[in-house]
């Protein structure tokens, strides 16, 4: 359908770096980008969100006190939008704001990003679209990943091509005319985050260059990979943080290291970084031995050791989606705008055979902006 419009797409991944913010003007499916702009989580709601992914003393509250802050957060995204842009909140049709991921279960029928679309839309005036995976889950589906409907539109489906969204998770797109699939393949950031964080004290490892002072342990890549029942799973199938921790990563190196003796902690970086292009990498070859070109986003897309280590496993060229005319940084936070535009658009936002939904559905619910 051919509706035009122009939306904020509102993005805070798993890797809980920050909010990532894109406005658009869409023609159709068609976008144009007319700003980007990103904030990084302030510490203390980073470590609140964070604690909030396991269970712990009064949830509710604080929740519900993290997700006012996080509205307030993109609220500021939102504002330098307008400024950069010079636009105003009438001219904006929607907000697509994903919230903050905190449990992720569809198994059990569930999935919970915190948010506070009410306080976004009177902070704003401009209608937020939230919630927007639960819809798909009560359908039965997986409510996750969202993108790939979105890249299909952007990329099409002529030809077999890939887009990987590196971030706290991996996910991947494989587009080609016999349709779409889609889903997550394994942890990406969070785990390199944790690990890097953990060693070195900094938040991340810029340009790979803590796991390029270590070597890959092949025997410990291998065991990881096979001591994970979930990444044998056949799609549709997606995770987050729930599976993907700290505990996860400790269990496994203590029953290595008692087994084969300590690893130092570079290797493990690398190590780490090699089982994130692999779990993404051997779904590919699997899935689409064929694939002419694998387009990279979301911040891995930035850490060049993870960009090569994919071009030595993918037998097609690698490449960020820059070149391909949208920024890396940028591509989640504008299929959020996407979304929002098909939900006021009355199209549904998911791809049942990516999701797993009984059927396609119109996605979120809606928070309007101000009385005109
Ligand atoms: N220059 C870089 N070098 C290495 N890693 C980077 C770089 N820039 C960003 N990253 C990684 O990207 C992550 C953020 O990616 P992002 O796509 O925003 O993930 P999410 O969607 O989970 O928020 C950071 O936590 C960091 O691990
Ligand atoms: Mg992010």
């Amino acid at each position: 359908m051919a509706g035009t419009g122009r939306y904020i797409g509102l993005m805070s991944g798993t890797s809980l770096d920050g909010v990532d913010g894109v406005a658009a003007e869409f023609s159709g499916d068609t976008p144009r980008i007319l700003a980007h702009a990103d904030l990084p989580l302030p510490a203390d709601l980073r470590a609140e969100l964070l604690a909030l992914n396991t269970p712990g003393h009064d949830e509710i509250g604080r929740m519900s006190r993290a997700a006012q802050a996080l509205a307030d957060l993109y609220a500021e995204v939102v504002g330098r939008l307008l400024s950069h842009t010079g636009l105003t909140a009438a001219d904006f049709r929607a907000i697509g704001a994903h919230g903050q991921t905190v449990r992720h279960r569809p198994d059990l029928g569930y999935t919970v990003q915190l948010n506070a679309p009410a306080r976004l839309a009177e902070r704003t005036g401009i209608a937020v679209v939230a919630d927007l995976r639960s819809r798909d889950i009560a359908a039965g589906g997986q409510g996750a990943p969202l993108v790939p409907a979105f890249h299909a539109a952007v990329f099409g489906t002529d030809r077999p091509q890939a887009v990987v969204n590196l971030g706290g998770i991996a996910n991947i797109t494989l587009l080609s005319p016999s349709g779409v699939i889609g889903y997550d393949t394994g942890p990406a950031n969070l785990l390199l985050d944790l690990w890097c964080h953990r060693h070195t004290g900094r938040s991340y490892d810029e340009d790979g260059r803590y796991a390029a002072s270590g070597q890959v342990q092949d025997a410990l890549l291998s065991e990881l990979i096979a001591s994970e029942p979930w990444l044998a799973e056949p799609p549709p199938k997606s995770t987050g943080r729930d599976l993907f921790n700290a505990p996860w990563l400790d269990r496994r190196l203590a029953d290595w290291e008692t087994r084969h003796g300590p690893v130092g902690a570079a290797d493990v970086q690398a190590t780490l970084l090699a089982l994130t292009a692999e779990t993404v990498a051997r779904e590919i070859r699997r899935q689409m031995p064929d694939c002419q070109a694998a387009w990279i986003c979301g911040g891995g897309a930035r850490n060049p050791v993870l960009m090569s280590a994919l071009g030595a496993a993918l037998p097609c060229p690698v490449a960020p989606t820059d070149q391909a005319g949208i920024p890396a940084q940028q591509m989640e936070a504008l299929a959020f705008a996407w979304l929002a535009h098909r939900h006021v658009q009355g199209e549904a936002g998911n791809l049942p055979a990516v999701t797993g939904a009984a059927g396609p559905r119109i996605l979120g619910a809606y928070y309007p902006g101000q009385v005109r």
